[in-house]
């Protein structure tokens, strides 16, 4: 099975299953002397890591990580810095339960991947999905911790906007609330009508879809490419490769449709820095496939678990007409656990096309230029 790998210049390499020994990655790329210590990762794995509340899989997985290699630590780095060479990430699974996938050990779930693998490669690992299985996202969002240090002063936050139908209201955003709730919602009064509306959902033994948006500010102007590396094609694809995605949207998306030419121009005004300010962020942050130093603004829309009580009418791997319902451990709404996901997605794209422009751009041009020249 191919297709393992991510990225250019920064790159990682995930490995491992659901119901494996270990997952992890080996990212290679990673400029030297960047300090680097396991609870660098850690933190943003314990964001993304299952059971810590009644609104995500009760599946136990304490996601510790270990660097098994690409740093060093002595007396005269100061602390344990990147060597530059490939580091590898390891994070044990320790809470399997094969078992609660026996009954539906030869049907497929409808809205899963197991159809599509088994016609591809032969084999239908039925216990959690096995490559397919989100448990894969932990090296994704550990790869995402070090792209984070990689672009200087870049800042990547995503919150969940919607959650079934029901949106925030975006006038009540408040990014300090984010971490106040269990669904890394920026709306406090929207966070708790969704504890309601999530128990509902739960214990209907159903599921629900939500969007994601991430925010990354700090992001140079220039990064990017005007043809096949587009920087927002390669969000794009980026974040619509993490499991469940199925729409991505960047500025205003799909409404940009419904606006004219002159609601939609992002003006600029040159600003005290000898930078320009734009009056407006319409294109999130892109113009061309180039960053434009404005934020970078992406929604992703997270389909509802396939994983669902109520049975659903399938086939089998024999092709016989049959039914399914899905117990054991999943998450009502991916969405939620998604958003570290899309945060690492989104740092790993900026690192790439950052470390790409630095390679071939190197500081860049004397915007802005004197007249005559
Ligand atoms: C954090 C996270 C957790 C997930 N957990 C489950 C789950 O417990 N049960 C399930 O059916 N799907 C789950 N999914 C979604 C599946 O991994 C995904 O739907 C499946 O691989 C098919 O791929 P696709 O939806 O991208 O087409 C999860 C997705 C994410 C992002």
């Amino acid at each position: 099975m191919s297709f393992n790998t991510f990225g250019h210049l920064f790159r990682f390499t995930s490995f491992g299953e659901s119901h494996g020994a270990a997952i992890g990655c080996v990212v290679d790329g990673c400029p030297p002397r960047i300090p680097l210590q396991a609870a660098d990762i850690q933190k943003y794995l314990d964001k993304r890591r299952p059971g810590q509340s009644r609104f995500t899989t009760q599946r136990q997985e304490p996601d510790t990580v270990k660097i098994l290699s690409g740093v060093f630590s002595d007396e005269r780095s100061g602390g344990q810095l990147t060597t530059g060479t490939p580091i590898m990430l390891l994070i044990e699974n320790v809470d399997q339960r094969s078992k609660d996938y026996s009954e539906i050990k030869d049907k497929y779930r409808p809205g899963h991947a197991g159809y599509t693998y088994d016609v591809k490669y032969g084999l239908h690992d039925y216990r959690g999905g096995g490559r397919a299985s989100a448990r894969e996202t932990a090296a994704r969002v550990a790869a995402g911790s070090i792209a984070r240090k990689i672009v200087p002063g870049l800042s990547v936050r995503g919150a969940l906007v919607q959650m079934g139908p029901h949106k925030i209201d975006r006038a009540r955003w408040d990014w300090n609330e984010v971490d106040n709730n269990p669904f890394f919602c920026p709306d406090p009064v929207q966070a708790k009508f969704f504890e309601d509306y999530l128990d509902g959902v739960r214990k209907a033994g159903s599921s629900c879809g939500a969007v994601i948006e991430v925010v990354a500010e700090g992001v140079p102007a220039g990064l990017g490419a005007p043809v096949y590396a587009k920087l927002d094609g390669d969000l794009a694809s980026a974040l619509m490769g993490i499991n469940a995605v199925k729409g991505v949207e960047i500025g205003d998306g799909f409404g940009v449709a419904a606006l004219s030419g002159e609601d939609n121009a992002d003006e600029m005004r040159m600003g005290n820095e000898n930078k320009p300010v734009f009056l407006s962020n319409h294109a999130g942050g892109i113009l061309g496939g180039i960053s434009s130093g404005q934020p970078i603004v992406v929604r992703m829309a997270v389909k509802p678990t396939s994983s669902i009580l109520t049975p659903r009418k399938t086939v089998d791997r024999h092709g016989r007409d049959t039914d399914i319902v899905t117990k054991g451990r999943h998450d009502p709404c991916v969405g939620i656990r998604a958003v570290p996901i899309g945060e690492a997605m989104m740092a790993c794209v900026l690192a790439d096309h950052y470390l790409m422009h630095r390679g071939q751009v190197g500081e860049g041009t004397a915007w802005p230029f004197k007249p005559g020249t």
